[in-house]
């Protein structure tokens, strides 16, 4: 008998973790599913990314307290605009579209890595806590000088 009951109850307790299990799963799929791609891509013409807003001025903007958003343009090869500085302690929202082929955006030292799709804007944000020099290198092949491919973020 008392061991019939006991069986049950871990029977019960079983189950019931189960269904969290799948239930914490299938939130996270959800999620993963239907906000990545909104909040992530924004469509622009390749060819008018020089004359369409923000990217005609690219460039850094003041958000807030240490707070900034730079808006770049990824083309072959380089990075517009040239270098970016921003105090210690900074978030920029990095906003960054081509205008030709595909490329990379990735912050050597940091976390960042985001793919630049032409027709696509990409959005990333990071924030800076130490001074230095970082490198911001393209990381998707895209022809032949890929390799030299490359801006800075100076931290102060
Ligand atoms: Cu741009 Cu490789």
């Amino acid at each position: 008998m008392h061991l019939h009951r006991l069986e049950k109850i871990w029977l019960t307790i079983g189950i019931g973790m189960l269904a969290v299990f799948l239930l914490v799963l299938g939130t996270m799929a959800f999620s993963m599913g239907t906000t990545t791609p909104s909040q992530h891509h924004h469509t622009i013409d390749p060819s008018e990314v020089s004359t369409t807003a923000p990217f005609d001025k690219p460039g850094l903007t003041k958000a807030g307290d240490k707070h900034f958003e730079a808006v770049m343009v990824a083309y072959a090869f380089g990075y517009e605009p040239q270098t970016l500085e921003v105090p210690a302690g900074s978030t920029v929202d990095f906003k960054v579209t081509s205008s030709d082929v595909v490329h990379g955006f990735s912050i050597v030292g940091t976390n960042v890595n985001i793919m630049v799709v032409p027709g696509e804007v990409s959005q990333i944000s990071h924030t800076f806590d130490k001074p230095g020099e970082y490198l911001i290198l393209c990381n998707e092949y895209c022809g032949t000088g890929h390799e030299y491919m490359k801006t800075t973020i100076v931290v102060k």
